[in-house]
């Protein structure tokens, strides 16, 4: 019932009003700003979602835009590596669909054989996100204690991964 596509300009509208919610944003970094205003959408549409470094995605539901997901490569020695992350619009939690999404983006970045591993970092209170990589078959490599320091707190950040064997 998902479908992963580019993201394109007549996305622009849909995409800040999805994105300005705090409850969005709370447990993602500052890439992901609150407010979220229309120049952040041009921007993450017209650069920062065609950045060579990422692959980013827009996830369609029953034919409606209704998050993203999507990687960034990691450099160096770790070019086999890439962090995901993703969000749903909250009108639409609890449907699935960031799990469905997930599954087909890991699908999609291990058809390409340069990858070898998937994290993702997810802030403490997150339990739903924890959730949906344990059912993307995510396991949990460690736990980084104060690694965060958003909105005036601290937060542990489980770090969780997938390998391409
Ligand atoms: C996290 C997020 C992506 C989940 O999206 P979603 O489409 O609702 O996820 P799914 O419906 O596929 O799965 C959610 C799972 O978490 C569970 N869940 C929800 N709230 C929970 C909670 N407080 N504690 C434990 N599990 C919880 C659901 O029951 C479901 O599991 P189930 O299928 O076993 O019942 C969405 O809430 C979101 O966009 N949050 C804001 C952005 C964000 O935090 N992104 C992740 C950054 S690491």
């Amino acid at each position: 019932m998902i479908n992963l596509r580019d993201y394109t300009k007549s996305d622009i509208d849909r995409l800040v009003y999805l994105a300005n919610n705090e409850n969005v944003s709370r447990y993602l970094s500052y890439a992901f700003p609150y407010p979220y205003t229309k120049l952040d959408a041009v921007w993450w549409v017209e650069t920062g979602s065609v950045a060579k470094d990422s692959i980013a995605k827009v996830i369609e539901y029953r034919g409606e835009f209704v998050g993203g997901v999507g990687i960034t490569n990691q450099k160096g020695w770790k070019e086999h590596s890439a962090e995901i992350g993703y969000w749903i619009g909250e009108e639409y939690w609890g449907n699935g669909i960031a799990s469905e999404a997930l599954s087909v983006m890991i699908d999609l970045v291990f058809s390409d054989l340069k990858y070898k591993k998937l994290f993702a970092q997810v802030l403490e209170p997150n339990k739903a996100s924890m959730r949906v990589l344990e059912k993307c078959g995510y396991g949990l490599e460690g736990v980084l204690k104060y690694e965060v320091f958003k909105s005036e707190q601290y937060f542990d950040v489980y770090h969780y991964a997938k390998y391409c064997s």
